[in-house]
């Protein structure tokens, strides 16, 4: 048996084979030695020189026997072997398997990471987006108003120039003596003749009227932008829904003003809790889209509801419509059928992320040619996406 075979023998039954093979091989020596020993002494005796042959038969038999039992053992010990180097190959594979899984696991985390990151930057780009383009309008409201109420302040410059003047006109009449009354007065009559008094005093009054609403205006502007951005934090709050969607109509006044007549038909519906900034971003970039969607004048309708804790905002335009092969793909980021510089195609992804965030859902339903209609249904009081992590 070589060393190695030796190795991997069950050792209980090579130790005890061996013992039983030299025991064997004593007492035939012992019984070979007593006959010799017997013969020399004695003379020949033949039963016990037949004994002692059949006895030597019998140890030979066995001695067979017990070299056919070593013989299956080695085979036993080889298949043993031959399935331990198998079973070495197959852990060896496995272990390279593992190694390639781990490899895969770190490579999905760093891919998770940097679409985190990616998801992030897309956000920020689109918040800053959405920032420029309310920055765009509010500054088109506001010079509106400014522009006038800087024109009337010009003009009512002007014309208080000319009553400064008549009242000196009036001053020096007063002074003079009698002789001079006429001359004044003929003085006077044709002074206010030439600034046509009448129209002054009248102008004057819708003057500072007018810029008295067009200051109300900008105050009213700057109100709705504040409460637009209520934005700052991500707390959630409870808000006047209603009070959400007008002040994000107020700021996109200009825009939709051009494109639409705005019906709102709004119901009772308890506050909500949310982040309105949030909230208020997904109303103006449906709004937007609905006013993108109308080429001449259309109407853009809002009606509100609430049903079972669920308040549902749907905001329909009777616009161009969505082809049917787009509508699976507009919630997807990047996807627009706007052209190179005018829609980034993140409007409507981002609003998914924001309504799916507050646990509700975003629907939409359109037909080419009529409109589109989409529907923001949000639990009343918070329930987080369970999807999220
Ligand atoms: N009311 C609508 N009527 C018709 N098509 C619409 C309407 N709203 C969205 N769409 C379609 O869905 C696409 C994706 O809209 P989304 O708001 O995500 O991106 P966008 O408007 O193209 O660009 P962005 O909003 O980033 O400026 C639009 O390009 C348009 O084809
Ligand atoms: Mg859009």
């Amino acid at each position: 048996m070589n060393e190695q075979s030796e190795a991997i023998l069950p050792s209980q039954q090579v130790i005890a084979l061996q013992a039983e093979t030299s025991r064997l091989n004593k007492m035939v020596k012992a019984l070979m030695n007593r006959a010799e020993r017997a013969m020399s002494a004695q003379g020949s005796e033949f039963g016990l020189f037949q004994a002692t042959i059949m006895l030597e038969n019998q140890v030979r038999e066995r001695t067979h026997a017990l070299e056919a039992a070593l013989e299956d053992i080695k085979k036993m010990a080889r298949a043993l072997r031959g399935a331990q180097s198998q079973m070495q190959m197959e852990i060896e594979e496995r272990k390279q398997v593992n190694e390639a899984l781990e490899q895969e696991k770190e490579d999905q985390r760093i891919l998770i990471q940097k679409l985190e990151e990616t998801q992030n930057q897309l956000l920020q780009s689109e918040k800053l987006a959405s920032i420029g383009q309310l920055a765009a309008g509010v500054a088109h409201e506001i010079n509106n108003p400014i522009g006038f109420v800087n024109s009337n302040l010009g003009t009512l410059r002007n014309y208080v120039g000319k009553l400064m003047e008549l009242i000196d006109i009036y001053e020096s009449a007063n002074i003079c003596d009698r002789n001079e009354e006429t001359y004044h007065k003929s003085r006077i009559d044709e002074f206010r003749k030439n600034i046509d008094i009448d129209f002054l005093r009248a102008d004057i009054n819708s003057l500072i009227d007018e810029s008295i609403d067009g200051t109300a205006r900008v105050k009213r502007i700057v109100h709705d932008l504040r409460d637009f951005s209520r934005i700052g934090g991500v707390d959630r709050v409870y808000v006047d829904i209603h009070e959400g969607i007008d002040s994000t109509l107020n700021i996109l006044g200009n825009e939709l003003k051009h494109k639409a007549v705005v019906i709102r038909e709004y119901g009772a519906i308890p506050q909500v809790e949310c982040v309105p900034s949030q909230i208020n971003q997904v109303f103006m970039n449906i709004l937007i889209n609905a006013a993108q969607a109308i080429t001449s004048q259309g109407e853009i309708t809002i009606h509100s509801d609430c049903n079972d804790g669920w308040v549902t905002i749907a905001i329909s335009d009777n616009g161009k419509g969505i082809d049917p092969k787009n509508l699976s793909k507009i919630f997807d980021p990047f996807f627009t059928t706007k052209p190179v510089g005018e829609g980034t195609g993140l409007g409507l992804s981002i609003s998914y992320g924001i309504v799916k965030n507050h646990g509700g859902k975003l629907d939409v339903k359109s037909e080419v040619g009529k409109g589109t209609t989409f529907t923001i249904c949000l639990p009343l009081r918070r329930r987080d996406d369970p999807s999220r992590d």
